[in-house]
Order: C-alpha cells, then sequence, then structure tokens
C-alpha cells in the first residue's frame, strides 16, 4: 500500500517509517524539519530510519538547506520517498497526493511541545488544526477511505477520573496544544461522517525510548544527569505520568492500521498508553537507578499546561486493536540509555 506519514523525521514518525518499511508497503514522508528542535536529530531519525546512517558523515559537511536537498534527492527508493514540505501548504500537499496515489494517511505531523504553546498558540493553530484540515479536505477530494491522526493524553486535562477511558468528558483542555488536539477529534469526526473516511484517532499518553524528542522529560534528564548538570523539577515531584515505550506505541498504530483496512465505518477515538502511573520523583529514582547516579534536582514550581496526572485505560484498544503492552519501564528506559550513548 502507498502510505503517507507526515511528519515521518520526528520521534515517533521515524520509528514507524521504519516499521511499515519492514512491513513491504510504499512510504511517502511529508516533513518540513520544523525548528522545534535539531534539523540534525531528524534527519539521523530519517537515516535510521531506512537503514542509510552511512550518508550521515557526508551530510554533516553541508549547509541545512543543502542538507534536506540532499536528503530527500539521496534517500529516493521505489519503497520511500521524502518530501521536505509543510502541511499548511495545500497546494504542495495536493501534487504529492496525485503523484504518488496515496492509499492510506497518518497524520503525525504536528507542533507537539505542551509549554511553547502557550507562547505560540497561533502557530498551534496553524499547524495542528489547519494543517490536519488540508489532509482531511484531500483525503475527500482523492477518495482517500483510511486515516489516522495522532491525538494526545493531553485532552483529558485535569480529568478527575481515577482512569482515563475514552468516553468521559474532555471539555476542559488546559494548554493550547491540548486544545488544538480536542479540536482535531472534533474535524476528524465531521469528515468521517460526511465523507465517508474511516478514521482512528490515537490518544498516545507520553511516548518515550530511543530517537526521543530532546524536549522531553525523561531525554532532558537523561542528558544532565550523564553531563553532572542540575536537572529541574517542576511542583514537588508528585505529578504522575503514564509513561508509553516507542515499541508498544508503533505496535498500537500498526494494529490500528490493520483494524481500519479490515473495518468499514469507523471513527473511534483510542487510548494508547501503559496503564501505569508513574510519579515524577520515581522517574527520577528509576533513571538514578539504571545510571547508577544521583540527580542533582532543583524544585521549581508547576508550570502552566501541565496535567497533575495521565493515567491510560487501554482495555478498548486490548478489545478492539489486540493492543498488548509488552515492554516494563525500567526496561524501556534502559534501552534509551543504551541508544542515548550510542548516539551522543
Ligand atoms: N511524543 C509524545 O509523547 C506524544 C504524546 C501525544 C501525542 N503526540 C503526537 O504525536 C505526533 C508525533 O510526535 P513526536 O513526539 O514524534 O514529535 P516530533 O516533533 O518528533 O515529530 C513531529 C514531526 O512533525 C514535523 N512537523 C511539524 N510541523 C510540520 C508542518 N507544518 N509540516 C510538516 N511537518 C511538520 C516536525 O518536523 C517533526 O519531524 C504529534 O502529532 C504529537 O502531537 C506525541
Amino acid at each position: 500500500m502507498n502510505i503517507l506519514i507526515t511528519g515521518g523525521a520526528g520521534f515517533i514518525g521515524s520509528h514507524l517509517v521504519e516499521k511499515f518499511l519492514k512491513e513491504k508497503h510504499k512510504v511517502i514522508v511529508v516533513d518540513n524539519f520544523d525548528s522545534f528542535y535539531s534539523t540534525d536529530v531528524k534527519i539521523s531519525n530519517v537515516l535510521e530510519s531506512i537503514n542509510k546512517v552511512e550518508l550521515k558523515e557526508e551530510i554533516s559537511k553541508l549547509n541545512n538547506d543543502e542538507k534536506l536537498n540532499f536528503l530527500s534527492e539521496n534517500t529516493k527508493t521505489n519503497n520511500y520517498r521524502l518530501y521536505v514540505e509543510d502541511i499548511c501548504n495545500l497546494e504542495k500537499l495536493k501534487e504529492i497526493f496525485k503523484n504518488e496515489k496515496i492509499e492510506f494517511v497518518i497524520n503525525l505531523a504536528a507542533l507537539a511541545g505542551v509549554r511553547p504553546s502557550l507562547l505560540r498558540p497561533f502557530d498551534y493553530e496553524r499547524v495542528n488544526i489547519k494543517g490536519f484540515l488540508n489532509i482531511l479536505e484531500l483525503c475527500k477530494e482523492f477518495k482517500i477511505k483510511k486515516l489516522i491522526q495522532a491525538s494526545s493524553s493531553s485532552v483529558y486535562g485535569n480529568a478527575k477520573a481515577d482512569i482515563f477511558t475514552e468516553d468521559i468528558r474532555v471539555d476542559f483542555p488546559i494548554s493550547p496544544y491540548a486544545a488544538t488536539k480536542k479540536s482535531c477529534e472534533e474535524f476528524g469526526s465531521v469528515y468521517s461522517h460526511i465523507y465517508d473516511i474511516d478514521i482512528i484517532q490515537l490518544r498516545f499518553f507520553t511516548v518515550y525510548g530511543e530517537r526521543q524528542r530532546p524536549d522531553l522529560a525523561i531525554h532532558k534528564f537523561i542528558k544532565k544527569i550523564i553531563a553532572d548538570e542540575e536537572i529541574t523539577l517542576y511542583g514537588d515531584g508528585n505529578t504522575s505520568r503514564d509513561y508509553t515505550y516507542i515499541k508498544d506505541i508503533i505496535n498500537g498504530i500498526y494494529k490500528s492500521f490493520k483494524y481500519l483496512n479490515t473495518h468499514q465505518n469507523i471513527y473511534e477515538i483510542i487510548n494508547l498508553g501503559s496503564s501505569r502511573e508513574i510519579k515524577l520523583i520515581d522517574m527520577i529514582k528509576i533513571i538514578e537507578d539504571k545510571l547508577n547516579k544521583k540527580a542533582k534536582i532543583r524544585f521549581e514550581n508547576k508550570q502552566a499546561g501541565d496535567v497533575d496526572k495521565t493515567f491510560a485505560c487501554v482495555d478498548k484498544a486490548k478489545k478492539l486493536l489486540g493492543y498488548e503492552v509488552n515492554t516494563k519501564f525500567e526496561d524501556g528506559i534502559e534501552n534509551f540509555i543504551r541508544w542515548y550513548k550510542r548516539s551522543f
């Protein structure tokens, strides 16, 4: 199948590209290498995802524009094509849909950080909502009937529930980022209903593992503890997250792909998490234990936009998709540390 993966140079996207190539699909990536984090990290993600790390050295000698031209020109194969394009550019996207005969879309492209969304709400609205609307419009125009969209646990806001099931109210997001993801769930519902597009919206719960975004806590903490630097902990350490290992997320996305290909009239919102709540302070203890090194911690006030906890019920994912949580947090952290030490 010809599968469009937007955001395919990012953390989750690059792992997904790898998975679909392994499964012998044709993968078309659209990613604009947004400056949220380093272009070099994303180039490295791309090269690892298509098993062409030998190009790294040659690329490192070029300037940024040359790097991306070189990358898209030298990675073309019958099964892989990289377009350095913005999902907000409807005309360019349309050309890609036309030329590549897209059959399935997985939209991961987004501005992803919670805290920066408070500083750049208009950018988040433009990329996350209008960008997604472009994708939906093109699915309509090109009669593409299958779509997966990356939603987020952040839509739950500070929900009062003990555990987050997909049917609890999510009308009270507490960051612009969360509001954009909630809005995408609503636009998805509209297009699925009116234009018969089968859609699964996956609410990812704090994803971690090899190639994790450098702005996320686990990556930042491990980097700083190794470098003997102080880490900043916002709040008293009692906020908690449901951390999900990247391979479990990729399997969940792949199972959603299979499900959509074998079912019709689908609009589903599904949690992908680990269903294990870990307090921030305990997460740091696990990292300290795995690094065999104490963290120097500075406590700061809780940040606006940060939710108190996330905790996924994954019964729906298990029942509908056959989703499994295979990776214990402690093991996933070990894998991340091994990758980090190898890569930096
Ligand atoms: N990582 C998590 O814990 C997590 C949790 C919940 C939801 N999500 C969602 O999953 C998706 C992937 O997240 P990630 O952690 O891999 O983030 P990421 O930043 O590593 O990946 C996103 C990719 O999208 C690209 N992008 C950004 N704006 C674009 C645009 N206008 N046009 C084309 N490409 C653009 C970026 O360059 C990047 O490569 C996002 O939609 C994010 O909101 C992630």
